[in-house]
């Protein structure tokens, strides 16, 4: 039987992936690092009107010593999702964690799939992995220089993934810039919880750092033209939306939604922040992808 591998099916993407993909007659294998995690999933989905028979589960915290792989031998392809993934926990006391997950675990999963002649290994990467570049919008051959610790084991996440190509890896990278949607605690809901509550925002910088948001449904509909694509072998695919918006824009945008005043403090940013943050699509509009979702009609249909 030929199963899909999702790791991180747990977080926001994983989990947005695995809901399309069932809902396209997928066997999926989702992952997540605990019990506690795997639960909380397994109840989200009970909410949704999908049939989960062909659903199964892997637990594995890849900072363990010991792993207990899945059957490998019935997994056609890999979604490689899980990783640490916060740019404000940059801070030396993270590095292990940091290091382990997006740079050894990434080795250990990619490894794994080479050895069982998985099909197609999609690693997603991030958009953080260039930097602050000279010009925009960025291109996929655009040069990485990434200015945190969250973009840096990313970037070398993507290298041990090449490396394992010229040994015959089929791979694609795939690299989101600012992902939106419901289900995930972000800048977006940020904004909107302490607007709502009254409660003091605060800002890092002068808030004039721009975003391209993505919706997570269009991420999900990118993943699918590249899944089952040959041509996508050994590439990469910067994903971002069409439109950057400020953080300034941001709180604007959804003060005016919910009628209320800001209380804002500025604060100076104590981690290295991109200023912009958004992509050109030209390569992956080649496969077909348009990007569907408005931020402004997510925010709007918003209590
Ligand atoms: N969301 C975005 O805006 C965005 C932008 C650019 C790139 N990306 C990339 O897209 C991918 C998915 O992002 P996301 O936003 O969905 O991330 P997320 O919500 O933070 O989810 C992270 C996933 O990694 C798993 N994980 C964390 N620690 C682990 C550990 N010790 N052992 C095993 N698994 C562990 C988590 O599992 P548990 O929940 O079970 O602990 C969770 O499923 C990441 O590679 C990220 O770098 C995301």
């Amino acid at each position: 039987m030929a199963k899909i591998l999702i790791t991180g099916a747990t977080g926001f993407i994983g989990s947005w992936l695995v809901k399309n993909l069932i809902k396209n007659g997928e066997h999926i294998i989702a992952h997540g690092s605990s019990d506690e995690s795997i639960n909380n999933f397994k109840k989200n989905l009970e909410n949704e009107n999908l049939s989960f028979e062909k659903l199964e589960f892997w637990r594995q915290n890849f900072l363990e010593q010991e792993w207990i792989f899945p059957d490998f031998s019935q997994i056609k392809n890999v979604i490689h999702c899980a990783a640490a993934t916060k740019v404000r926990e940059g801070i030396i006391e993270n590095y292990d964690r940091y290091f382990s997950l997006n740079v050894q675990a990434t080795k250990k999963i990619a490894k794994k799939a080479i050895e069982n002649a998985v099909s197609h290994f999609v690693h997603l990467s991030t958009g953080q992995v260039f930097g602050i570049p000279g010009s925009f919008p960025i291109k996929e051959d655009t040069p990485k220089n990434p200015i945190n610790l969250y973009g840096t084991t990313k970037l070398i996440g993507e290298y041990v993934v090449k490396s394992l190509g010229i040994l015959g890896l089929n791979y694609t990278i795939v690299r989101p810039f600012s992902i939106y949607g419901e289900g995930h605690y972000n800048i977006i809901s940020i904004i909107m919880d302490k607007i709502n509550h009254n409660d003091i925002l605060t800002i890092y910088g002068d808030g004039t750092q721009s975003r391209a948001f993505l919706h997570v449904n269009d991420i999900c509909s990118a993943i699918g033209l590249i899944l089952n694509n040959k041509e996508c072998y050994s590439e990469d695919y910067n994903l971002s939306g069409l439109r950057e918006y400020s953080i300034n824009d941001l709180v604007k945008i959804i003060s005016n939604k919910l009628n209320k005043e800001p209380r804002i403090v500025y604060k100076e940013s104590d981690v290295n922040e991109l200023t912009r943050n958004i992509a050109d699509l030209s390569k992956i509009k080649k496969l077909g992808f348009t990007v569907k979702e408005s931020l402004e009609d997510f925010i709007n249909q918003l209590n």
